[in-house]
């Protein structure tokens, strides 16, 4: 495995792959990499000749007062991983590398990105454009593998290669899991035994929502005040952050699950903000 630091050292790299006529599987990371990132990779490999793997803290996507600073880093232990997942590339580059101190320009989705997480954190999905947009430009991946934790990530990301007509193929995977539920994040290392303890609740809570889907419910405010009231009872360390249903493409809030329905949440624990997701399948006799 090749470490790059410089976009034209991956320019050039991804380049005489493709001339030779070799596709290219891409894997966008932060990194500090636990299960979700490797099931990321190790999908990817098998879906294009070369993989390039990129591991990026990208300042850009964190708003002042976010945790820019400490984000969890391991840039040795990563570099492992990537090997072992058969990466031909990692891409580690210094921010300098890839923002000119007058970059200027932003690729923005502002109909997706205003809801959910972007409500609270206003630049994180103008930031996360701008970047992945570079690396599609830099490594001409033919496809691009995300998770789908980051549910509103994955739709700003396909709704930007589509308006932009990028040539890349968007695939996701399943948010991968701790055995008592509780979806992995290298944030998770910020909580405390007490914490880690009632997180596992986020998930038992969106999964209490799909029940009572399943029972006939299907107006989305109460689906939500049933969360929340639960939430209230065992998860008293959580802040609520947003839970919301929103149609799964295009985000818009939905009053009831009469179809493709997405609940999703961030909560706030302590040092961590944890989100998740899940997709509510309408009761099937309605
Ligand atoms: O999901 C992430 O880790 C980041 O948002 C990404 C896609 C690597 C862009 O920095």
């Amino acid at each position: 495995m090749q470490i790059l630091t410089t976009p034209h050292e991956l320019s050039a790299q991804c380049q005489t792959w493709r001339t030779a006529g070799e596709d290219i599987a891409l894997v966008p990371t932060m990194g500090y990499y636990h299960a979700g990132h490797e099931d990321l990779m190790a999908y990817a490999r098998t879906q294009a000749q070369r993989l390039v793997v990129s591991l990026f803290v990208n300042p850009t996507q964190f708003g002042p007062g976010e945790d820019l600073a400490s984000y969890p880093r391991d840039a040795d232990r990563d570099a492992a991983i990537a090997a072992a997942h058969g990466a031909d590339v990692l891409f580690m580059p210094e921010p300098s590398a890839m923002y000119a101190p007058d970059h200027a320009t932003w690729v923005e989705v502002p109909e997706l990105a205003k809801g959910l997480c972007g409500a609270s954190r206003p630049v994180h999905f103008r930031g996360v454009c701008t970047v992945v947009l570079k690396l599609f430009l830099l490594s001409q991946a033919t496809v691009a593998v995300f998770g789908q934790k980051d549910w509103q990530q994955q739709a700003i990301l396909r709704r930007m290669v589509r308006d932009l007509n990028v040539p890349v193929r968007i695939a996701t995977r399943e948010t991968v899991r701790e055995a008592d539920g509780l979806a992995l994040s290298s944030r998770n290392v910020y909580l405390t035994p007490e914490e880690r303890a009632q997180a596992p609740e986020i998930r038992k809570g969106l999964l209490y929502a799909q029940r009572l889907v399943q029972e006939g419910e299907d107006k989305a405010s109460l689906l939500r005040e049933a969360v929340l009231r639960r939430w209230a009872e065992r998860l008293p360390l959580g802040r609520l952050d947003y839970l919301s249903i929103v149609h799964p493409e295009s985000l818009a809030m939905l009053d009831s699950v009469s179809g493709p329905s997405l609940m999703a949440c961030a909560v706030r624990m302590g040092k961590a903000r944890l989100i998740d997701n899940i997709l509510l399948r309408p009761c099937p006799e309605r």
